[in-house]
């Protein structure tokens, strides 16, 4: 009988409108200095300034920081932590994508601790989180990371990505509004949609997935199965965009608890090295290390491939997880996102060093149900580079 432990951030609105809460809430924990940590574009068409608005109608000193860029690198971290120490803010709201709510969170813990961020990454740091630090409110503006309800911040390094992770990064107040994501283009919607059932499928075949994070990840699979197609063709559809918030938060609550693992393992090199998005990454990717650990997890695929809307019911539990691949692969596909690494521009050298950087994400590799090897992981990119999913060649045990 295994124990499932479960965090979740403090609070959490989600729905078409929730945003109206945050004056109230920011009311709750009295501040008097804000720091609200954003990106650029957020900044530049106005939406910013509108969400600010008010609380500065009521007195509150805000402060922008909008030099968040994309898979934020370490320094960018190091930059706004000592400005955090520095300017003494009392309270950190994060909005946008899940680098915003990344920076914003690991800034509010690490503004009460001394040291470097790099002091605290989660492979090469000697220092661990103490203290929760300054109240957090987070707010996504794509459907998509799941930040808003994970512990853990996310840097990139010269070719990888690291981690900060500790309970006390969780959200005081995590507010998901449908409404914000409309204006959300085509290729973001679905880089980031995919990433959010990425999330699901690894959170639900994970060695650690519990009947708690079952009933989140094949709900959230549910929901982007039949809404993702919908809100990259028309990100003025209510009821997907709606969908797409409540799969991308319930897959953040899923794999936050069950964790991810091969995909975002072998994904994470794409970002450091190729400076490929997150969500893309994972996208190429995700037909590849489902179909290779295929075996290792038929059931659960099967059960995949109902929930993405596709009927097993006349097939046999292999021939289900062989159609479950093949859904996986139509639904990368048909948003537009390239379904091999040459795609992408990236050549068939990398495959050494891709395979070197992956082997190290070992946090994330030990949740797959099939142990992922170096042999696998090279097998996986190459099958990535070729556009055909291969399997391994050794003898799986069934779960
Ligand atoms: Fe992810």
């Amino acid at each position: 009988m295994s124990v499932a432990r479960l965090a979740f951030a403090s609070l959490s609105y989600v729905g078409w409108g929730a945003l109206e809460q945050l004056l109230p809430e920011v009311r709750r924990f009295s501040p008097k200095r804000i720091l609200v940590v954003t990106d650029p574009a957020l900044e530049k068409i106005g939406f910013i300034q509108r969400v600010t608005a008010p609380l500065i109608q009521q007195g509150y000193e805000v402060e922008r920081y909008t030099d968040v860029v994309p898979e934020p690198p370490l320094e960018v971290g190091e930059k706004l932590v000592s400005m955090t120490r520095q300017d003494k803010f009392d309270m950190v709201i994060g909005i946008g994508g899940g680098s915003s709510l990344d920076l914003a969170k690991l800034a509010a813990v690490l503004a009460v601790h001394e040291g470097t961020v790099g002091d605290y990454l989660n492979l090469t740091g000697t220092k661990t989180v103490q203290q929760k630090g300054l109240p957090k409110i987070l707010i996504p503006t794509t459907s998509g990371t799941g930040s808003e309800v994970t512990n853990i911040s996310v840097l990139s390094l010269e070719t990888t990505k690291d981690v900060v992770t500790h309970d006390y990064l969780l959200a005081d107040v995590a507010i998901v509004d449908p409404a914000l994501t409309v204006t959300v283009p085509p290729r973001v919607t679905a880089a980031t949609g995919i990433d959010a059932l990425t999330h699901a499928v690894e959170a639900y075949v994970s060695v650690h997935a519990s009947p708690t994070t079952d009933g989140l990840a094949l709900q959230a699979i549910r929901l982007i199965g039949r809404s993702l197609r919908k809100a990259v063709a028309d990100g003025n559809d209510k009821q997907a965009r709606i969908d797409m918030s409540n799969g991308s938060y319930l897959a953040g609550l899923a794999f936050f608890h069950a964790g991810v693992a091969g995909v975002h393992a072998l994904a994470y090199p794409l970002g450091g090295q190729f400076h490929i998005s997150h969500g893309e990454s994972n996208a190429v990717l995700l037909p590849y290390v489902m179909g290779y650990i295929r075996q290792s997890c038929t059931k659960r695929m099967a059960d995949i491939l109902n929930a993405l809307g596709g009927n097993s019911a006349y097939l046999s539990e292999e021939e289900a997880s062989y159609r479950c691949v093949e859904e996986l692969e139509r639904l990368v596909k048909e948003v537009g996102i390239p379904n091999t690494l040459g795609g992408f521009h990236i050549h068939e050298t990398a495959l050494e060093s891709l395979t070197q950087d992956a082997v190290q994400q070992k946090r994330l590799l030990a949740r797959s149900p099939l142990p992922l090897l170096e042999e696998d992981i090279r097998n996986i990119y190459q099958s990535a580079f070729i556009g055909r999913v291969t399997e391994p060649k050794r003898k799986m045990e069934k779960s």
